[in-house]
């Protein structure tokens, strides 16, 4: 996995507890990009360590979603509403396009991503997809 390294010289402990593991729609490299965009906005939000987890959750018959979760900064009003919004970025040297293009991949499946996030708390992102039948 491409965060191997990082994560391994990071405080960050990942937990990655998947009970199922059901077929959706999407398509293998824009699935790669989503998860890596949203691991790496984690490892970004926990650089002071942290735990990362990944986990399935069925939503009903029709959906299961991805969890992103980390315990990093967190985001606060302004921010949350700005998310995904292009070129919307708080690091330096941040392109702010990382959520823009989750949003949109997850929508040409059929999909949609929501985000909670807590200031001083960390962030919570869900992947839903269509369950094939
Ligand atoms: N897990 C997270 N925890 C805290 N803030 C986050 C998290 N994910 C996104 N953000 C906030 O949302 C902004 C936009 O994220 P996005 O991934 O779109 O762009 P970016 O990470 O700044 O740049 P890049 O285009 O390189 O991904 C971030 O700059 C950050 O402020
Ligand atoms: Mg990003």
């Amino acid at each position: 996995m491409a965060f191997e390294q990082q994560i391994a010289k990071s405080a960050v402990q990942v937990v990655f507890a998947p009970t199922q593991t059901p077929m959706v729609l999407s398509q293998h490299v824009q699935l790669t990009q989503i998860l890596n965009s949203l691991l790496a906005n984690a490892l970004e939000a926990m650089d002071k360590g942290g735990t990362l987890t990944l986990t399935l959750e069925s939503t009903d018959s029709h959906g299961v979603c991805v969890v992103v979760s980390d315990t990093g900064k967190g985001m606060n009003e302004e921010q949350r509403n700005m998310a995904f919004r292009p070129f919307f970025t708080t690091k330096r040297g941040g392109l702010g396009v990382g959520l823009v293009l989750v949003k949109r991949i997850m929508e040409r499946f059929g999909g949609a991503v929501t985000l909670e996030s807590c200031e001083g708390e960390g962030t919570t992102v869900r992947l839903s997809f269509k369950r094939l039948p």
